[in-house]
């Protein structure tokens, strides 16, 4: 038996611990971007600390200006070196309702055809993706008392909210955390049979907009028509911003957007996609975007503009007659290519500014920027573990674009030079930021494998 099958094979007889270890990180509830729980979120960091102690990484809990990031390393024993990056915070789980369970006591459920899924919040994002990675040197460590190469890990917990303090810190200890490859595991299968590596991913910008109009919430009776209405400007402002061929209308919002380039096009073309699948799936039927444009497109290397939150006036039960005094949207725009969040953001700020008209006002919160970010796949690390996971899935693993955004990932190869391989085990249907999120347990079971492989063949 060959080192790899046997830890291969401690594996699979660990799995029922590596699950426990799971749920006990799950338990935790690290909502980032909610202070209520900061102090759980630390108490996530800690646990993640002492558990990449235990396995014999020097590990520590660094504080940053917000939420503290996890750093852990072990020296390996091949010249090698990489960089794992995961988070440990999670998304609010509102609305509370929807969920059958309580979010933070994790459960795995049977389907009628046997197979298991885990369910919880952080199930796939991205708590259970990135125990895949540490239950694979656990068991290497087990096994051999070694890694096959050096491993720095680095957890942060405000990937989900903007993630302001990552830059400082990777510049701060960029010499610490450098290796050859950073590889992060939050991304998907292309689909559950199928491993993936994602070589893109689209870049964000994230605004906040306030409408302010009279000094207080007016009857609507009495002043109807008279007075301004922010719920109606907000409505004109948003409803502006995309024209009747789906195109986004911010000026110079397409600068740096170049059209598909061929060998992508003819890559993707290969992937056997169904938009009416992936459409269906969510009990949708029409694609919505730029007309003229494949689903793929749209959602890999199109940009758009999302409004993600609006509120303004009475929507409790009932009726109310009232005209606001406020009204507010949170908008977020997806980067491709070389789109600008900084340039996107101020053309924004300008296209509102333009239709704020007399008596009202706006107000604008930043909520985040990163750049578009792609891999040249030529590199020999991207083979090595396109191999490897094609032989633990037993399946060609393909090269697919991803539409969400990791800004770590943009960072990392911007600020320190490196590539990144992103091999993750999600689904489409895996319900992340929803209600309801799971992990299948073939993608936990079998993403351990699979980074067990790859730490061999790098
Ligand atoms: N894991 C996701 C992103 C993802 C999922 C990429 C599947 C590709 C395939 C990540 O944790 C995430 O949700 N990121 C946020 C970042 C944002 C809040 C800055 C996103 O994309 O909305």
């Amino acid at each position: 038996m060959s080192e790899l099958d046997s830890v291969l094979a401690h594996i699979d007889a660990d799995i029922d611990n590596a699950i426990a270890r799971l749920f006990d990180t799950l338990r935790l509830k690290s909502i980032s971007t909610d202070p209520a729980y900061d102090a759980e979120t630390r108490a996530c960091a800690e646990w993640h600390a002492a558990d990449l102690a235990s396995i014999g990484f020097e590990a520590s809990v660094r504080d940053t200006a917000g939420h503290p990031m996890v750093v852990g390393h072990d020296r390996g024993t091949s010249g090698t070196s990489v960089l794992f990056y995961g988070h440990y915070d999670v998304q609010p789980v509102d609305p509370l309702d929807l969920w059958d369970h309580d979010p933070f006591a994790p459960s795995i459920e049977t389907r009628a055809d046997g197979s298991k899924f885990i369910v919880g919040r952080g199930a796939a994002d991205d708590k259970g993706q990135l125990m895949t990675f540490v239950e694979a040197c656990r068991a290497w460590k087990a096994v051999t008392g070694k890694l096959p190469i050096a491993v720095t890990i680095l957890l942060e917990g405000e990937e989900e909210s903007g993630g302001v303090n990552l830059p400082p810190f990777l510049d701060a200890n960029a010499d610490e955390l450098r290796a050859d490859v950073a590889l992060i595991c939050d991304t998907n299968m292309w689909d559950k049979e199928t491993p993936a590596i994602t070589t893109s991913l689209r870049g964000l910008c994230g605004e906040e907009i306030i409408i302010h109009a009279a000094d207080r919430d007016l009857h609507s009776g009495f002043y109807g028509s008279a007075a301004a209405n922010p719920n109606h400007v907000l409505a004109r402002i948003l409803a502006d911003l995309r024209d009747e061929s789906g195109r986004i209308t911010l000026p110079g919002f397409y600068d740096g957007v170049p059209e598909l380039p061929e060998a992508l096009r003819e890559s993707w073309a290969k992937l056997d996609f169904s938009e009416k699948d992936f459409l269906g799936e969510v009990g949708l039927s029409v694609p919505a975007g730029e007309k003229g444009r494949s689903v793929l497109e749209m959602v890999w290397s199109r940009p758009t503009c999302e409004v993600n939150g609006m509120g303004g006036g009475y929507q409790g039960a009932g009726f109310k007659t009232v005209i606001p005094a406020t009204a507010s949207a949170k908008i977020s725009f997806r980067l491709v290519f070389d789109q600008d969040p900084h340039k996107v953001r101020n053309a924004f700020r300008a296209f509102v500014n333009a239709r704020i008209p007399a008596d009202c006002r706006v107000e604008f919160i930043e909520h985040g920027a990163g750049r578009a970010v792609a891999f040249d796949t030529s590199a020999p690390v991207f083979q090595s573990t396109l191999t490897a996971l094609s032989e633990e899935w037993g399946k060609d693993a393909a090269f697919v674009g991803g539409g969400g955004s990791i800004p770590v990932t943009t960072m990392i190869k911007e600020r320190m030079g490196m590539d990144v391989v992103m091999a993750g085990f999600g689904l489409s249907d895996d319900r992340i930021h929803s209600p309801n999120e799971k992990y299948e347990l073939v993608s936990f079971h079998k993403g351990i494998r699979s980074w067990a492989r790859i730490l061999a063949a790098l």
